[in-house]
């Protein structure tokens, strides 16, 4: 949470540094501010709400110089007001950070017994005071910021700028993603690598316990202790272009459109059609590693949770494995009891998900082997596995996650299959199959979006009232349930519930009347005619009935009030095809209500705090 931007080099860097955080806003939007160095001195300007508030701050105070940092900020410690907005600064020295710094209630009283005085409530400012401490005992930035992180605990991405060294950042990690940026003549810094795209796709992305220093010039990596690390330089494939609108109202309702070609991104050189297998892709497991599996657990938070729910469903249906699924939080929370023999797969979109993180470091510490899902290269969660499949969603920029769910879930299904083969369970001739079914996804989800975009945004219009809205699914479908609930109170602020369909009745039952809308997933697979049951039991209730089902499926069409249709396909690729119109009733609720859909409120992409 929090974004943090930093430039140096020849270039007026205001604009660099606005686009930026633009781009990081994501991540938090609580307020924003700017510390600029423009060769004599540091001036700083922040406002409190979303970046274009920092624009008209910048109308009214416009800033000038050529190296200079920037922050987009979600609150954690003090509220958002303008003196607890980023940069902090003390003396000489102003900063940026994402992250929290835990002992900064023993250093801030500590400064404050030496004479300091704090401006703000923040963690941060500790950080602004300490460095500018070592600077007065005649170090250089370099060393006062080495200095400074001797004494802190915690988590921190951090950018620091010095009155002093007008044309030099330093910047340091531990925990919170930091991403360098290579240009000619000048250098950036970043949250993640999307900020940074238009200006350059030569990047190195920055190690726990490491620090840099930036300048017009060149970049020098070392370790807090001050050794020297020689710089691993990332070529990045994004194109800028993936980080913009493209003529969507939304970056939610384009990521929903770009499903289709997302999922054939992830699957491309991965299925071997010609031998029917999961080929291409490893997963950091051999023949024999995948035989010694006796057990998967699948960690996530968030949506990623409800993909790893449905990757589950795969592994016990196709590699034949005890599987369970558990929330990064909780899985932390306890001594869980998990070694060597299980798979621990970590399922997340940013890779930088704390609890995520933490929670595959206490399995791996454990001696079980870790596999990460992700999409954000280099990141955290890859960068500490055994082994890694990255989706090829692209940067998703919408804070409510749609393109990231459907290509976790579509790797999940080729991490079962991969290794249900490999384990024998799966037979030739199943995967063979289910090969060439994952070959149609693309092809069958631009059916389900375009068939389905009107009719779901009349149904958006037409139950735009309702107060809750129920969310059912069994099988394969209650995960889609969860889901699609999940999606409505994160950008409409709706009241949803996703439900089991099968204990429906052992509760929400009693949510329903002629008010709420009830929609129900029941594609045509083996739980059909059981949520069929809690269907009806839902209608006799008065409940109104949406429900999501497979083209043809008349029964179906007889019962519910409405009936959005995806198409026919093997089952264990509906959740793929259900979703899709269920994200899309998220999107049209939350843009008729005139939600922020993009970035709603409270709420941020990476989730770096426990
Ligand atoms: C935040 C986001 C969600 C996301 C969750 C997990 O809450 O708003 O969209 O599902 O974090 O994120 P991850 O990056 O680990 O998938």
């Amino acid at each position: 949470m929090c974004g943090i931007v930093g430039y140096v080099g020849g270039a007026e860097c205001v604009p660099i540094l606005i686009d930026g955080l633009k781009r990081l806003e994501y991540r938090g939007y609580d307020s924003a501010g700017l510390a600029i160095h423009d060769g004599q001195k540091i001036d700083v300007v922040r406002a409190v709400g979303k970046l274009r508030e920092l624009e008209r701050a910048l109308e009214q105070r416009p800033l000038s110089g050529q190296t200079g940092i920037g922050h987009t900020r979600w609150a954690t410690h003090g509220s958002p007001t303008e003196v607890n907005a980023h940069p902090h600064v003390a003396g000489d020295v102003a900063v940026i950070h994402n992250g929290i710094i835990e002992n900064h209630l023993a250093l801030r009283a500590e400064l404050e017994a030496g004479g300091r005085s704090f401006a703000s409530d923040t963690d941060t400012e500790i950080i602004a005071h300490l460095v500018d401490e070592e600077l007065r005992r005649d170090a250089d930035l370099e060393q006062a910021v080495r200095g400074a992180l001797r004494r802190v605990q915690g988590a921190y991405a951090i950018a620091v700028t010095s009155v002093r060294e007008p044309a030099r950042l330093v910047v340091a990690k531990s925990a919170s993603p930091l991403v360098i940026g290579l240009g000619e003549g000048e250098n950036f810094c970043g949250s993640d690598i999307p900020a940074l795209l238009p200006y350059t796709r030569r990047m190195i992305v920055l190690e726990d316990g490491q620090m840099a220093v930036l300048e017009r010039d060149g970049v020098r990596l070392s370790t807090l202790d001050g050794a020297s690390v020689e710089p691993q330089v990332r070529s990045i494939d994004w194109s800028p272009v993936m980080a913009e609108k493209e003529g969507y109202k939304h970056f939610m309702l384009k990521e929903i459109f770009e499903q289709p070609r997302a999922i054939e991104d992830t699957l491309r050189g991965r299925l071997d059609r010609e031998h029917g297998d999961i080929a291409g892709v490893e997963f950091g497991l051999t023949q024999a590693d995948a035989a010694a599996i006796e057990r998967v657990v699948l960690l996530a938070c968030g949506t990623s949770h409800h993909a790893a729910m449905i990757g589950r469903y795969y592994i016990e249906e196709l590699a034949g494995l005890g599987a369970s699924v558990e929330l990064a939080s909780e899985f932390r929370g306890r001594d869980p009891v998990v070694g060597s023999g299980d798979l621990v797969v970590a399922i997340s979109q940013s890779g930088e998900t704390l609890d995520t993180l933490m929670a595959a470091r206490l399995a791996k510490g454990k001696g079980a082997r870790v596999l990460a899902i992700a999409n954000v290269m280099g990141s955290a969660i890859p960068r500490m596995a055994d082994g890694e499949l990255y989706t090829r969603a692209g940067p998703e920029i919408g804070v409510a996650s749609t393109k990231c769910f459907t290509t976790q879930v579509a790797a999940l299904l080729m991490l079962a299959a991969y290794i249900g083969r490999r384990r024998q369970v799966l037979s030739p001739e199943r995967l063979g199959a289910l090969v060439e079914e994952m070959a149609r996804l693309p092809h069958l989800m631009r059916d389900v979006l375009q068939g389905t975009r009107q009719l779901v945004a009349n149904l958006a219009r037409r139950y735009l009232t309702a107060r809750d809205v129920l969310f059912l699914g069994r099988g394969l479908s209650f995960p889609i349930a969860l889901e699609g609930a999940l999606k409505l109170k994160e950008i409409s602020y709706v009241h949803a519930e996703g439900y089991a369909a099968g204990e429906m009745k052992h509760g929400p039952i009693a949510l329903i009347d002629s008010e709420v809308p009830v929609l129900v997933v029941v594609p045509d697979d083996s739980c059909r005619e059981r949520s069929m049951s809690n269907l009806q039991e839902a209608k006799a209730r008065g409940g109104r009935i949406i429900a999501v089902s497979t083209e043809g499926d008349d029964e179906v069409g007889r019962l519910a009030d409405d009936r959005i249709e995806v198409p026919a396909a093997d089952p264990l690729l509906s959740p793929l095809l259900t979703i899709l119109p269920l994200q899309l009733y998220a999107y049209y609720v939350a843009d008729l209500k005139g939600t922020d859909v993009d970035q709603p409120r409270n709420l941020a992409k990476t989730v770096t705090v426990e």
